[in-house]
């Protein structure tokens, strides 16, 4: 891996320190660099392993402009190294399902599994296909905010933005979801100090 290893934090220390970045300094981001995060991103796991993220890593300075345009003009997406559009293929991933049914199965399970979850989504709607593509997609988001803080990287996840204008940017089609585009580079600023609801509001036991 290109990543320099010496730099990582640990998954903990990434959640306990990680806040929004919005400014970053002018180190360029490498292909290489934003190839291995979205593969460390891509290690989430999924429902049936379905995995319906798809990672468009934008460089284009004209691209780019109209991405921020369509992002409401937010600096960071003009700004940043290092910018990534999230977006969710059901539609690509459900034919694509000999590629993510386990290969170690045996071959009349495997072919058991991809019925199993074609039948699943055959009872769907497209809209709740879509939906249920961006619930697993958001748990990639978050293993990129912890991989990219991680490695010593500011992040900005956004979801201010047109999705329509963006799909017109980008030619995507209509099915295709964008759960979040997100902006990263070396941190020039150190964000808002992390403000959260205390544990004992969000978790309760049952006895
Ligand atoms: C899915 C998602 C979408 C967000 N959209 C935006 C956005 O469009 N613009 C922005 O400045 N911040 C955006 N944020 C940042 C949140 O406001 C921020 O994460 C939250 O206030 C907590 O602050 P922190 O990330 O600094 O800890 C978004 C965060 C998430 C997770």
């Amino acid at each position: 891996m290109a990543l320099v290893e010496a730099r990582e934090k640990t998954v903990v220390d990434s959640a306990r320190t990680r806040v929004s970045i919005r400014k970053y300094d002018s180190r360029p981001i490498s292909r290489e660099e934003i190839t291995s995060i979205v593969e460390l991103a891509g290690k989430a796991p999924s429902a049936f392993n379905v995995q319906p993220w798809r990672f468009i890593g934008i460089s284009d300075p004209a691209t780019r402009a109209k991405l921020q345009e369509a992002a409401f003009g937010q600096p960071q997406v003009g700004e940043a190294p290092g910018l990534l559009v999230l977006t969710s293929d059901m539609k690509a991933a459900l034919a694509d399902l000999d590629s993510t049914v386990h290969p170690d199965m045996p071959q009349d399970r495997r072919e058991k599994v991809k019925e199993t979850v074609r039948g699943s989504f055959a009872a769907m709607t497209e809209d709740e296909q879509r939906a249920w593509g961006r619930n697993q997609s958001n748990i990639a988001l978050g293993y990129l905010l912890l991989v990219l803080e991680s490695l010593g990287y500011g992040s900005s996840p956004m979801l201010g933005f047109d999705p329509a204008a963006v799909r017109d940017i980008l030619a995507l089609e209509e099915h295709v979801e964008i759960p979040a585009i997100v902006a990263f580079g070396y941190p020039a600023e150190s964000g808002f100090p992390q403000h959260r609801l205390p544990v004992e509001r969000v978790l309760r036991f049952v006895a």
